[in-house]
């Protein structure tokens, strides 16, 4: 491990922060033991441990893995037209096996809290991270102890449930969560993943960048869109394609990455917007985004970093227009994702208009979560449903302008 302050390094014990200035932590690697021809790929697992010379376990055997990774990458051509770009895909991470992209680092930290002896596991949560590592957990046979905020989606909540997690909630925000979460992992000797197995964690989301490279034939794609929360993995991601770089696995110097938030906690988008190098933090979040509403975010300040050096921009929707991206999303490429999924096609949509994503850009938007986990962002209005009643016939009239609606 090295810090990512001071430069010092460690060996990847139980550390959550860099013993010498309290700095991050960021995992490091041989890079020459790195096979990744088509030949040994092609006799791996189709989920993130494929990548396992770059996963911070020391025996990737005993990976905790439920299949975590390796989702879909699709063209998105009629999405693309209606945008105006010429070469769009998504990266479809609602088909993770608890319909997010938070299995892949939930998959990572189990597994090295495990190497690493702890007993119980648990997380602070917005909701897509209690699913992930209660059921992470549940493979493992380990306890589980989720802390959530008041407020986040009641499905999320009975998801962790089913998988066997212990709800510990906090009536008030995110940040409140993850103080009452710090404190029980230091009195109880706990494994909280997005805590003191953080610089573990985090590692599991890099796989996202290289699935991507890999799924486009070991190219890189011009410019890629991520949603923001704590900025954890917008970093992973630039992260990831900084490694394929320095392993001559891609050329160039990577994409642009760009950040997308809800407007009512947009903390990252704000700094970047008004060019301030520090994160003023959201005292009250209020976004149907409620995946990403963390108003002081961790690793704010290292995503506003990775943005601009990237030459990426950022950009945050509104709750209509993140409900709005859902609908498009949905009827132009039957994919349904939950708000803070489609938040990065909603900012997309906003980036082309200003001229900062090219329409010959070669673009990956990253579609986070399944919209099965938020389904009231779709909530059915009066223009959805056209209703019959007890008359089975219908008329001409009552379908009028059927046909027109999908365009
Ligand atoms: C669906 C979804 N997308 C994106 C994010 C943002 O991830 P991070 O908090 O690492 O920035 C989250 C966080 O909970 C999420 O649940
Ligand atoms: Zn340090």
């Amino acid at each position: 491990m090295r810090c990512r302050e001071c430069g010092s390094e460690h060996e990847p014990a139980r550390l959550s922060v860099c013993p010498e200035c309290l700095g991050p932590l960021d995992a490091f690697y041989d890079y020459r033991e790195v096979d990744w021809s088509e030949a040994s790929l092609s006799r791996r697992p189709r989920s993130i441990w494929r990548y396992r010379e770059l996963l911070p376990l020391l025996d990737p055997r005993k990976a905790v893995d439920l299949g975590a990774g390796f989702t879909p990458l699709r063209r998105a051509d009629r999405l693309a037209k209606e945008l105006g770009l010429e070469e769009l895909y998504l990266k479809d991470d609602t088909v993770n096996p608890t319909y997010s992209f938070k299995d892949r680092p939930a998959s990572v930290a189990v597994s090295k809290a495990m190497e690493l002896g702890y007993g119980v596991v648990g997380c602070a949560s917005t909701g897509n991270l209690a699913a992930a590592t209660a059921a992470h957990s549940a493979k493992a046979g380990l306890p589980c102890y989720v802390f959530i905020p008041k407020g986040i989606e009641g499905t999320k909540v009975s998801q962790a449930i089913a998988y066997g997690a212990r709800i510990i909630r906090v009536s008030g925000t995110y940040d409140e969560a993850n103080a009452a979460a710090s404190r029980a992992a230091e009195r109880f000797g706990w494994a909280l993943v997005n805590i003191n197995v953080r610089p573990y964690y985090v590692e599991g989301s890099k796989s996202l960048a290289f699935e991507v490279c890999e799924q486009l034939g070991w190219e890189a794609p011009d410019h890629v869109i991520v949603p923001i929360g704590s900025g954890a993995l917008l970093n992973a991601i630039a992260k990831g394609f900084g490694e394929l770089r320095d392993l001559g696995l891609i050329e160039g110097r990577g994409p642009k990455i760009s950040g997308a938030q809800g407007l009512g906690c947009s903390p990252v988008v704000d700094a970047f917007k008004s060019g301030r190098d520090y994160i003023e933090p959201v005292e009250a979040p209020n976004t149907i985004a409620k995946s990403l509403a963390i108003g002081d975010p961790g690793d704010g300040i290292y995503a506003l970093r990775r943005i601009r050096d990237s030459g990426g921009r950022a950009e945050a929707a509104s709750d209509a227009e993140i409900a709005e991206a859902i609908r498009l999303l949905g009827r132009t490429e039957g994919l349904f994702a939950e708000p803070a999924g489609a938040v990065t096609v909603a900012a997309l949509k906003k980036l082309i208009a200003a001229g900062a994503v090219g329409r010959d850009e070669r673009v990956v938007c990253y579609i986070t979560g399944n919209g099965l986990k938020a389904p009231d962002a779709v909530a059915p209005s009066e223009a959805d449903i056209t209703d019959i009643g007890h008359d089975l016939e219908i008329s001409a009239a009552e379908i009028s302008g059927v046909g027109d609606w999908r365009r």
